[in-house]
C-alpha cells in the first residue's frame, strides 16, 4: 500500500492576471520527506507555494493535503490542516515584538510554549523578546520567520528561500532547523537557490522551468543529470 502524500499537486495551472505562469504541473511531496522544488529566477517556484498555501487560485488543477482536497479552502482553513507557508521575504510582523510575533504565529494560544520552542532553536530570539522584529539582522529576522513552523506545529512546510542573503554561519542554522522538522517527520517542500545544501537534505528533487516541471528526481541523480545541469548547474 502506497501512503497518502502530505501534499499533492495534479495538474495546476495558475498565474496573475492574463499571464499564465505555471502550467499543468504535478508534484507530490511524500509523508515525512524533503522535496527540493528548484529552477532558475522566475521559473515560478514561489507561485507554486503560493498556490498550495491558498494566496493565489489555480485556473485548473487541484491541491490536496493528506489526501484531502482544499483547492477551494481558505489559507486559514489550509494552515488548520496543517499547512504553513514560510514565504518569500520572511513574512514577519516588523513593527511588533519578537514575542508579538511568535504570539501571532501560535495563533494566541500556548504562547510561553512557544516562544520556549522558537528559543531553544534559536537562543538569539530567547535573547530579543521584546525586541522590535523589523530592527533585528537579517538573519535573526530570518530565525524568527523559520519559528512560525516551529510554533504552529504545521505538518506540511513549505519553505521558500530561507537562506538569501544570510552570511554562511547564520544559512546553517537556519538550515539545522529544517532538518529539525525533518527529524520530526514533518514534510517539507523547500525553494532555494543555494543548491548544494538543500540537495544534502532532500529525498527528492523537482526542477521547475517555465512554469513546467522539468525533471524529477533523486538527489544523486542531479549529479549526472543533462537536464539538471542546464536549469541549475551553474549554483551547486
Ligand atoms: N504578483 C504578481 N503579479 C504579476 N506577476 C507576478 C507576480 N508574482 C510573480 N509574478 C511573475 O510570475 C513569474 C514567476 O514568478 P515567481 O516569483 O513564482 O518565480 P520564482 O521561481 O519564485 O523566482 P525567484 O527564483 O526569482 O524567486 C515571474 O515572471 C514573475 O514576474
Ligand atoms: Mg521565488
Amino acid at each position: 500500500m502506497t501512503s497518502i502524500p502530505a501534499l499533492q499537486y495534479r495538474g495546476i495551472t495558475a498565474g496573475y492576471g492574463r499571464t499564465t505562469v505555471l502550467r499543468n504541473v504535478d508534484l507530490v511531496a511524500p509523508a515525512g520527506k524533503v522535496v527540493a522544488l528548484l529552477g532558475p529566477n522566475g521559473a515560478g517556484k514561489s507561485t507554486l507555494l503560493k498556490v498550495a498555501a491558498g494566496l493565489l487560485a489555480p485556473t485548473g488543477g487541484t491541491v490536496q493535503v493528506h489526501g484531502k482536497d482544499v483547492t477551494h479552502l481558505s489559507e486559514a482553513q489550509r494552515a488548520g490542516r496543517g499547512l504553513c507557508l514560510i514565504p518569500e521575504g520572511r513574512g514577519i510582523f516588523r513593527q511588533l515584538t519578537v514575542r508579538e510575533n511568535l504570539a501571532m504565529f501560535a495563533g494566541g494560544k500556548k504562547v510561553a510554549e512557544a516562544v520556549d520552542r522558537a528559543a531553544t532553536a534559536f537562543p538569539i530570539l530567547g535573547d530579543r523578546l521584546g525586541q522590535e522584529a523589523g530592527t533585528m539582522s537579517g538573519g535573526q529576522q530570518q530565525m524568527l520567520a523559520v519559528s512560525r513552523a516551529l510554533v504552529n506545529q504545521a505538518d506540511v512546510i513549505l519553505a521558500d528561500e530561507l537562506s538569501v542573503g544570510l552570511a554562511p554561519v547564520v544559512v546553517d542554522e537556519i538550515f539545522e532547523a529544517v532538518d529539525g522538522f525533518r527529524r520530526e517527520g514533518r514534510s517539507l517542500v523547500v525553494v532555494e537557490q543555494y543548491v548544494g545544501r538543500v540537495l544534502g537534505l532532500a529525498d527528492y528533487v523537482y526542477i521547475l522551468n517555465k512554469g513546467q516541471i522539468a525533471f524529477v528526481g533523486e538527489p544523486e541523480q542531479c549529479r549526472d543529470d543533462a537536464v539538471f545541469d542546464r536549469y541549475v548547474g551553474a549554483t551547486h
